[in-house]
């Protein structure tokens, strides 16, 4: 008998609703035509969990998530709670989620193949063989999760020697399990990891680096690179193809793997996963889009190869991820576009480019076409 997967749905708030919709009825489409089986139950989050809840992530909805399989989210935040006390901000509950989760290893690819190349703003000698990264961000660790705090002055002192600090602190062992992850991954690709750190500076990137080398030893086909990253946003830029797996940690992640959502096209189209613990989080990259939100325009991509990433490492069915995967590139190379990318397909026409007509197409309609070619057999 097929297993039945839990999933927790995490909407959010913005834009997160409207791409989890658009996702979720491709996962319906991928269940059906490959047999597979699935419970979904939704819960608030982030500031719909707030306003519902009082809190961004309530007892509830965590242990709803730790007896799930996977945890598909939306998006979280947004300007009505950026006022609100830092404890409970949205942003703070999403990094909880992954936190409790134990999800350290944060998988962001970005892909953009040769025939789509002029969604890229970057020239077609930079992109017209493809972008094929994928970035693997420790997701647990790191400024975000060391001990923080604010340092009044003594009394009587000027008010502005008040500071505020924050701690970038990985031990060993949290380096060795997202880099095992990464040197995996890399050994399964193009076999060239490339990690990314500010050894020149940083006391925590000294030991990254460290541990990487000695790792090295264990991965003779793996080719190991390390590069600073400031260096590394600028390569991305240049010459994205250069780069296969990219292992670093989690604030340089997070920067990067934005620029990876611009040079492939736009933020809305890259997916996550995050794995390493019990329980699977899916998410896209993007975040809640206030300035476009209720509008129906969101790009659901992102989404939509989040759901891809969860059919092939929860329900281990490859065949049901690229089946995703596919149906994405099928329709945009029909010149069916979210309105982001729309505006950069409409770039390449204007520089005369031999570019399919371009057919800007909502959030709802875009999921339709996504869902109806995953259902092709
Ligand atoms: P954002 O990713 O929400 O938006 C940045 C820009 O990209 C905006 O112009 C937006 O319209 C555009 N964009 C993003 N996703 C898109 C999509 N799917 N389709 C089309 N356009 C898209 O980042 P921000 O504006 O810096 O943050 C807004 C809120 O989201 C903040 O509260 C922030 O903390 C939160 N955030 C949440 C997550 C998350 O939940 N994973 C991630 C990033 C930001
Ligand atoms: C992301 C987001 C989050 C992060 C925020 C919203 C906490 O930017 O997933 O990239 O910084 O990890
Ligand atoms: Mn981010």
């Amino acid at each position: 008998m097929t297993k039945t997967f839990r999933l927790a749905i995490l909407p959010g708030d913005g834009i997160g609703p409207e791409v989890t919709t658009a996702a979720m009825k491709a996962l319906e489409a991928a269940a059906k035509r490959f047999d597979l089986s699935y419970q979904a139950q939704t819960y608030p989050s982030g500031g719909a969990a707030i306003d519902q809840e009082g809190t961004p992530l309530s007892e509830r909805t965590l242990a709803a998530c730790r007896a799930s399989d996977a945890v598909l989210m939306g998006a979280v935040g947004g300007p009505k709670w950026d006022n609100v006390p830092s404890q409970i901000r949205p942003e703070r509950g999403l990094l909880g989620l992954r936190k409790e989760m134990g999800a350290f290893a944060n998988l962001r690819p970005v892909r953009l193949p040769p025939l789509l190349a002029d969604l890229s703003p970057l020239r077609h000698q930079a992109v017209g063989r493809g972008i094929d990264i994928v970035f693997v961000r420790e997701l647990t660790g790191g400024l975000y999760f060391g001990p923080k705090r604010r340092i009044p002055p003594e009394p009587g002192h000027d008010p502005d020697e008040l500071a505020a600090e924050d701690t970038l602190r990985y031990s060993v062992a949290e380096i060795k399990r997202v880099a095992e992850v990464a040197f995996r991954l890399a050994a399964a690709r193009s076999k060239n990891l490339c990690s990314v750190d500010k050894e020149n500076v940083l006391f925590s990137s000294r030991l990254w680096r460290e541990i990487v080398n000695n790792m090295a030893a264990n991965w003779p086909d793996v080719k190991v690179t390390h590069m600073y990253v400031d260096n590394c946003a600028m390569q991305l830029v240049r010459a994205p193809a250069r780069f296969d797996v990219i292992l670093t940690e989690n604030t340089f992640g997070d920067i990067l793997s934005d620029l990876g959502g611009a040079i492939s096209g736009s933020l809305g189209l890259l997916p996550s996963a995050s794995l390493g613990g019990k329980v699977a989080v899916y998410e896209p990259v993007h975040g809640s889009a206030p300035d476009i939100a209720g509008r129906g325009i969101a790009n659901p991509i992102g989404a939509v190869l989040s759901v891809a990433m969860m059919l092939r490492h929860t329900f281990e069915s490859e065949a049901a991820a690229r089946a995703v995967e596919s149906a994405v590139d099928h329709v945009l190379a029909t010149g069916c576009l979210p309105a982001d990318l729309a505006s950069s397909m409409s770039d390449a026409h204007k520089k005369g480019k031999d570019a399919p007509t371009v057919k800007v197409t909502g959030t709802v309609d875009f999921g339709k076409l996504i869902a109806a070619e995953v259902a092709k057999a």
